[in-house]
C-alpha cells in the first residue's frame, strides 16, 4: 500500500492504496463517486469519463497512485454545475439516454465539447463524440440533446453580462 494525497469533488482526501488499482475503481470505492461506469475497462468506450486536472480522461486506464496531488472531479461533484444542469434536462427533453450507462461519460464529454467549440456543428460533435460508446440509442438522441443544450447555453450566455455560463471553473 501506498500513500495518495488526491482532491475529488473539492474534497481533500489522504488514503492508503494498492498500487495496482485503477482510478475508477478507487472513486467507485474510496470516494462513493457511483456515476463513474466500468465498460470496456480498456479505454475505449468512455464510461470512465472523468475531469482530471481541467482534462477530461478515461479512469480505468490511469492507477490512482499515479494521481498524487491531482485535481479530480466526477458527475457527483457537477450537481450544481450549469452546463450539466442544462445538459441533464437536453438529454431529457431529446432522450438521449435509454439504460443511461454511458450517460455520465457522456455528459462530462458533451460538456467539454461545449466548453471547447460552444455551438458545434453536427458533424464536430459526432467526431468530438466518438470515443463515447452506446450501446441503446444509435446517437441521434444524444446528439440533438447535446446541440440543444449548446444552443440554450449559448441563447443564455447571450443575455449574460458577465460573459455566460461557460465559466464554470472546473
Ligand atoms: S471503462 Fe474506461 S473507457 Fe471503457
Ligand atoms: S443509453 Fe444505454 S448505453 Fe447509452
Amino acid at each position: 500500500m501506498q500513500m495518495l494525497d488526491i482532491t475529488i469533488n473539492g474534497e481533500k482526501l489522504q488514503t492508503s492504496v494498492d498500487p495496482r488499482m485503477s482510478l475508477a475503481d478507487f472513486l467507485r470505492e474510496h470516494a462513493d463517486a457511483r456515476s463513474v461506469h466500468l465498460g470496456c475497462e480498456h479505454g475505449v468506450c468512455g464510461a470512465c469519463t472523468i475531469i482530471i486536472d481541467g482534462k477530461i480522461a478515461r479512469s480505468c486506464i490511469a492507477l490512482a497512485i499515479a494521481l498524487d496531488g491531482a485535481e479530480i472531479w466526477t458527475l457527483e461533484g457537477l450537481r450544481d454545475d450549469p452546463v450539466i444542469e442544462q445538459l441533464r434536462a437536453s438529454f431529457h427533453e431529446c432522450h438521449g439516454l435509454q439504460c443511461g450507462y454511458c450517460t455520465p461519460g457522456m455528459l462530462i464529454t458533451a460538456r467539454d465539447i461545449i466548453s471547447r467549440y460552444g455551438t458545434p456543428t453536427e458533424s464536430v460533435l459526432r467526431e468530438a463524440l466518438a470515443g463515447n460508446i452506446c450501446r441503446c440509442t444509435g446517437y441521434a438522441g444524444i446528439v440533438k440533446a447535446v446541440q440543444h443544450a449548446a444552443e440554450r447555453l449559448a441563447e443564455q450566455a447571450d443575455t449574460t453580462t458577465d460573459g455566460g455560463v461557460l465559466a464554470a471553473g472546473v
